[in-house]
């Protein structure tokens, strides 16, 4: 094959999602439909890759702007052959071009390289299906022969021809030079007015091309989703793909169908993941790390042997080896547990270090802060960081020992193996090794009586 263009026809309306956004923005395991069919596309090595877009056009372009591709405008939704028709002055005429659907985001690189070897030298190459109900497809004309004469669309089929099983799926490669020259002889003379892409199979027959065609890998491969209804049935098939991933790959998920990864992520051996977790953008898992039910995590990294108990959200965290987090704990990003650290129940902690073996078990906010080794913070404990206007740090030295419902109010240092008493207003540094509180003395009045209630006499 000299060279590849691929096309992505993305420039339908979508009207039965009934949404404002359009159709291919929608999102697949936390992803745009499109950029799922573009991270495909990336996967077979083209020259370029088009994306013919329409209703709502500007918006596609502005969200996945970042995307490697080219944007075409299709301004009137005339047919598939007229979306395909509006790349194809883009495309040297002696490449191969294969079409993919911004709504079909399931199709795999493997089935699509098997589309492209049997377009291979100069033929027309299609992807079909076998469906039990064929309903709304294009249906595949073959002759006694077996060889592919040409597709009907539903609309435009005879009621025998609607008896026949083998659908399109739309996708198909072919050389450029020859595309060019079908797209412009299509006519519209149809059910629907449309100049349909589908009809190139006809005028390559006619030429005496061979029609080849090929089964995807799967039949979930090239569900397209038209509505919201299909959108879930497509996330569940992707989540179950990833959950399959996973468990060959030596993870035990107690239940795959509770399960969602809106991301990527690797793990090591023997992870545990509970029921009803989900994994957001980079999650990096070591060995042996068990995750309790019910948990978010997103950009999290985790060492070995690290446990999650139940309940906890975790978003933007480096965690060392041997640390327990949980349950019912919120970290937020740009913190760092280290080694064996230990953060517990009600506990938030956001850009803050932890240091090897340090504890904030319970009841604790800890924010802008940096936590030496072996510290230990009392329950209650709050880092006061913000003082209405700017945010200011709290460093806390090796073997501190932090009494319950203690405040600090930031800045505020706190030198190695100080001591703070209970209950205690922190404002102004303090020295290392010695114990320091702030307290209210504690006094007792001998003989105090409690008020009583005053007894109402009718008069
Ligand atoms: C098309 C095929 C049909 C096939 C079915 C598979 C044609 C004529 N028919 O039918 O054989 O079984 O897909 O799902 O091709 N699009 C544009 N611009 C347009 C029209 C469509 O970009 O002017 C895009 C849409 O966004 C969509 C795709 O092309 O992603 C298919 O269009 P759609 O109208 O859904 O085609 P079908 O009638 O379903
Ligand atoms: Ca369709």
């Amino acid at each position: 094959m000299a060279g590849l263009s691929i096309v992505i026809l993305a420039a339908g309306q979508g009207t039965r999602m009934r949404s404002d956004l359009p159709k291919v923005l929608h999102e697949l395991a936390g992803r745009p439909l499109l950029e799922h069919v573009v991270s495909t596309a990336r996967q077979l090595a083209a020259d370029a890759i088009y994306v013919v877009y329409g209703h709502g056009g500007e918006l596609v372009r502005e969200r996945l702007q970042s995307l490697p591709v080219h944007w075409v405008e299709q301004v009137q939704r005339l047919g598939t052959g007229h979306a395909l028709a509006q790349a194809m002055p883009f495309i040297p005429s002696d490449h191969h071009v294969l079409v993919l659907y911004g709504d079909v985001p399931l199709i795999s690189s493997t089935t699509l390289k098997r589309l492209l070897d049997a377009a291979d030298s100069g033929r027309l190459a299609l992807l079909t299906a076998l469906l039990i109900n064929p309903y709304a497809y294009g249906r595949i004309l073959r002759d006694e022969s077996g060889a592919v004469r040409a597709i009907v669309e539903e609309k435009d089929a005879s009621p025998e021809q609607r008896g026949i099983g083998e659908i399109n799926t739309g996708f198909l490669c072919a050389p450029a030079s020859r595309l060019q020259d079908w797209l412009a002889r299509l006519r519209n003379e149809n059910t629907q007015g449309e100049y349909y892409l589908t009809d190139v199979t006809g005028l390559a027959v006619a030429e005496g091309l061979q029609v080849q065609t090929v089964a995807a890998d799967s039949p979930d491969e090239v569900l397209g989703v038209n509505d919201r209804a299909q959108l879930a049935s497509v996330e569940r098939l992707y989540q179950r793909r990833q959950a399959e991933r996973l468990m060959l790959s030596g993870v035990t998920l107690l239940d795959p169908a509770r399960f969602d990864v809106r991301g990527e992520i690797q793990a090591g051996h023997d992870v545990i993941i509970d029921v009803n977790v989900i994994l957001e953008g980079s999650v990096r898992l070591g060995d042996r790390v068990r995750i309790g039910p019910h948990t978010v995590l997103r950009n999290v990294t985790m060492g070995n042997d690290v446990e999650i108990l139940p309940h906890c959200v975790i978003e933007g965290a480096e965690i060392a080896s041997g640390c327990r987090i949980g349950p019912f704990t919120r970290i937020r990003p740009e913190t760092r547990l280290d080694e064996g650290a230990r953060v517990g129940n009600f506990v938030e902690i956001k850009k803050a270090v932890i240091g090897q073996g340090s504890k904030v078990n319970h009841l604790s906010y800890v924010g802008d802060s940096t936590l030496g080794r072996r510290v230990n913070i009392g329950a209650g404990t709050i880092t006061c960081n913000y003082d209405g206007a700017n945010k200011h740090p709290t460093v806390i030295g090796d073997d501190v020992f932090v009494g319950s419902d203690t405040q600090f109010i930031a800045p505020v240092k706190v030198g190695s193996g100080a001591t703070i008493g209970a209950g205690s207003t922190i404002t102004r540094d303090v020295p290392p090794n010695e114990l320091t509180l702030s307290r209210a003395p504690q006094v007792t009045r001998p003989g105090w009586k409690r008020p009583v209630k005053k007894v109402r006499t009718h008069e």
